[in-house]
């Protein structure tokens, strides 16, 4: 998406250590605008895949979220981080291993919010290892729903996250690809759409 590139090397800033950092548009402050454009254009690109519900991870991924499911005309999930005091519902779990934090987090999603007749979209900010995608897929696995594919803002793609998605069979949609962070410069390869 060259509104997202655009934006990317007008606002973005290289941290030392492989980071992006986009707190003015994404992560911090949001830009309502973009979000709204990006998740538009999700719901463009997985229009044929009869998505009943997207799915995300609190916090970044939530905006883009909204306005994809909002397009679609279906509900939006997003897997919280730490148990809340009002989920005493049965929870869907799974483990994810952050190696940029190097720590395992448990996350969850109500077992009644998905059910296996639902086809599920996918939607994160970044992707880098790949870790917290397959978490939420495992959570939809757990409810018997089928995912029909994953929305990324931005993939950093010289980490594993593509390779270890497209391993399991899933199509990986990303705005933005980013080969390299090095010598402070972002380098973008063609984006999937
Ligand atoms: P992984 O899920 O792809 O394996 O990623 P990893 O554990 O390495 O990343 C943990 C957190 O850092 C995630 O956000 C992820 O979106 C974010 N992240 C990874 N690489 C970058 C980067 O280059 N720039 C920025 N800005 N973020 C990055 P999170 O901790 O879950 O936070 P949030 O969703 O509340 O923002
Ligand atoms: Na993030
Ligand atoms: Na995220």
């Amino acid at each position: 998406m060259q509104e997202l590139v655009k934006r990317i090397q007008q606002d973005g800033n290289v941290l030392g250590d492989g980071v992006l950092k986009v707190d003015s548009i994404i992560n911090h402050q949001v830009d309502p605008l973009l979000m709204k454009q990006m998740g538009e254009l999700f719901a463009k690109v997985f229009a044929k895949r009869n998505i009943t519900k997207v799915v995300t991870i609190e916090s970044s991924g939530i905006a883009p979220a909204i306005f994809c499911a909002l397009e679609l005309g279906v509900p939006m999930i997003f897997a919280r981080k730490s148990k809340s005091l009002t989920m005493n519902e049965e929870l869907l779990t799974s483990s994810v291993y952050s190696f940029t934090k190097q720590v395992t987090s448990t996350i969850s999603i109500s077992r009644k919010f998905l059910t296996e007749s639902d086809n599920v979209l996918i939607i994160d900010d970044f992707l880098a290892n790949g870790q917290a995608a397959k978490g939420l897929i495992e959570l939809c696995q757990q409810a018997g729903a089928s995912v029909e594919g994953i929305g990324i803002l931005i993939e950093k793609s010289f980490q594993d996250g593509r390779q270890l998605l497209e391993d399991m069979g899933i199509d990986v949609v990303s705005l933005a690809r980013i080969s390299s962070l090095e010598n402070g410069e972002v380098t973008f390869i063609e984006a999937d759409a």
